[in-house]
């Protein structure tokens, strides 16, 4: 009896934990980093940001209205070796947090990691 309550115990938490491991998968079960191309992954995401950073004058002076100009706000390392886009939208000391204010909605993880994944394959020279 008290063999068979332990082994009951012990899948339990191996259930548990494995649960745990792959709580990431079961959120984002279709967060691929692979083939992250522009039209189909980036612009949409950052469609909520294009309102206040659009063309030349946008805020702080990033323009996140073509790729180009997304790809130079990505390679901008004046405040540190991530880059100005990839520092706000992780929120790393330093930067302005992206999207600004408590009301906004964050990019959820799968798109901060699908940014980076894009970025990193497009600034290697
Ligand atoms: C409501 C308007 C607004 C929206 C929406 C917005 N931004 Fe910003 N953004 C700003 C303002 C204002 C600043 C300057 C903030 C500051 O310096 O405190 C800024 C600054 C930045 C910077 C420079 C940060 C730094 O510290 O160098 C980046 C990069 C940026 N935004 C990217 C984004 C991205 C990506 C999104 C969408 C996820 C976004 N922004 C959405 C207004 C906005």
């Amino acid at each position: 009896m008290i063999k068979k309550t332990f082994t009951l115990i012990a899948l339990s938490f191996l259930t548990v934990m494995s649960c745990k491991n792959n709580s990431e998968e079961l959120l984002f079960p279709d967060c691929s980093t692979e083939n992250i191309t522009y039209t189909e992954h980036i612009e949409p995401i950052l469609s909520t940001c294009v309102g206040c950073h659009n063309g030349p004058l946008g805020n702080d002076g990033i323009d996140l209205s073509t790729e180009a100009k997304v790809l130079e706000a990505a390679n901008d390392k004046s405040k540190g070796a991530e880059g100005r886009l990839l520092g706000a939208i992780k929120g790393l000391s330093g930067y302005a947090k992206m999207p600004p204010g408590s009301g906004a909605t964050p990019l959820s993880e799968c798109e901060i990691k699908q940014i980076e994944a894009w970025v990193n394959a497009n600034l290697e020279d």
